[in-house]
C-alpha cells in the first residue's frame, strides 16, 4: 500500500537523482554537494545522500557519520580524518554555544537575538562538511571560530554586566542594613534620653 501512487507514490528515486530529491529542501547542501569530489564522481559511485544518512531513518547528523569503517567503503580515510578533526572542534564550540544560551534563558535574560545568530552560524556550518575538501575545511573552520567566539563574547559581556548589577544591588542592600541601624540606634539614644529625664 505503502507503493500505491494513489497514495503519492513517486519511485524511488535513481541513485543520481537523489541530491535533487533531497536538495528540493536542503538547498545549500545541495550547492555544496554538487560541487565536491562526491558530487562530481556520483556517477563513478561517489557517496550520495542517502549513502551517509540513509532514507527513511534519517538519524541526527554530526560528526560521528565520519567514520573509519563507513567512509573507508569507496577509498581511504586520510582526508576523512581530517576533516573530522577540524570539524569536531567547531562543533563542540556550537555545543557550547548552545548550553551557555539555554542557562541564560533559563534565568529570564533576554538572549533571542544571541540564539539567532547561533543558529545561522550552526547551519552555515554543517553545509560546510559537504565540500568534504580539506583545504576548504581547515580555512573556513578558523572563520566559524572567530563567529562563534564573537558570540561567545557578547555572552561574557551579558553575565559582567549582570554581576555588575548584582554587585551593586549588594552593595545598596549594605547601605540600607547601615542606615536602618543608624536610625535604631539614634532612636534608642532619645529613648534613653527621655527615660533618663522623666
Ligand atoms: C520536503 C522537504 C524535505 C526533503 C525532501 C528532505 N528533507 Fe531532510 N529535513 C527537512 C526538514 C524540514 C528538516 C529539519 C527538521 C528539524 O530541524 O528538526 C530536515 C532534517 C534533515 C537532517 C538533519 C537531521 C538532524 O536532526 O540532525 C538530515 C541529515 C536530512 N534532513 C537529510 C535528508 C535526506 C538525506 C533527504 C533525502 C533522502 C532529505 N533530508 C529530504 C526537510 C526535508
Ligand atoms: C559523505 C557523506 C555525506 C554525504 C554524501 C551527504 N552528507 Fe549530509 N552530512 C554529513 C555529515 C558528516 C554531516 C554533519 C556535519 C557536521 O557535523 O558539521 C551532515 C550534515 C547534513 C545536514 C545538516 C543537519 C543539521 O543538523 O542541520 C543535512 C540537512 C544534510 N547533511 C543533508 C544532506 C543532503 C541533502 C545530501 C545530498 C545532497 C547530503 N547531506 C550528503 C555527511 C554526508
Ligand atoms: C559510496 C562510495 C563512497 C563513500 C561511502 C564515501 N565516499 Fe568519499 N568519495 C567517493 C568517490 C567516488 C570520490 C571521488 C574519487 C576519489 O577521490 O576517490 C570520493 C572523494 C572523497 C574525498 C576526496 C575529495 C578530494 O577533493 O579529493 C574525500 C575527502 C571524501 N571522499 C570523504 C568522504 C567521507 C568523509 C566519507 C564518509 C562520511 C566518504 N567520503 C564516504 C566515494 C565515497
Amino acid at each position: 500500500m505503502a507503493m500505491s501512487p494513489e497514495r503519492g507514490f513517486i519511485g524511488v528515486p535513481a541513485y543520481e537523482a537523489v541530491p535533487d530529491f533531497c536538495g528540493r529542501c536542503h538547498i545549500g547542501v545541495k550547492e555544496d554537494y554538487l560541487l565536491s569530489a562526491h558530487g562530481q564522481a556520483i556517477a563513478e559511485g561517489g557517496a550520495n545522500c542517502v549513502t551517509c544518512h540513509g532514507n527513511h531513518v534519517v538519524v541526527k547528523a554530526g560528526p560521528e557519520i565520519i567514520n573509519p569503517e563507513d567512509c573507508s567503503q569507496c577509498h581511504g580515510y586520510g582526508q576523512a580524518g581530517e576533516i573530522k578533526a577540524a570539524i569536531v572542534k567547531t562543533d563542540e564550540m556550537l555545543a557550547s554555544l548552545a548550553e551557555n544560551l539555554g542557562f541564560m534563558g533559563k534565568k529570564g535574560i533576554a538572549v533571542k537575538s544571541m540564539e539567532s545568530e547561533t543558529f545561522a552560524l550552526r547551519n552555515d556550518f554543517r553545509r560546510l562538511f559537504h565540500s568534504v575538501n580539506v583545504e576548504k575545511i581547515s580555512n573556513e573552520t578558523a572563520d566559524f571560530q572567530q563567529r562563534g567566539m564573537a558570540i561567545q563574547q557578547k555572552i561574557d559581556a551579558v553575565q559582567t554586566e549582570l554581576d555588575q548589577r548584582k554587585l551593586i544591588g549588594g552593595v545598596v542592600t549594605g547601605l540600607l542594613v547601615l542606615a536602618s541601624l543608624i536610625c535604631f540606634l539614634i532612636r534608642k539614644t532619645y529613648q534613653q534620653e527621655e527615660d533618663g529625664s522623666s
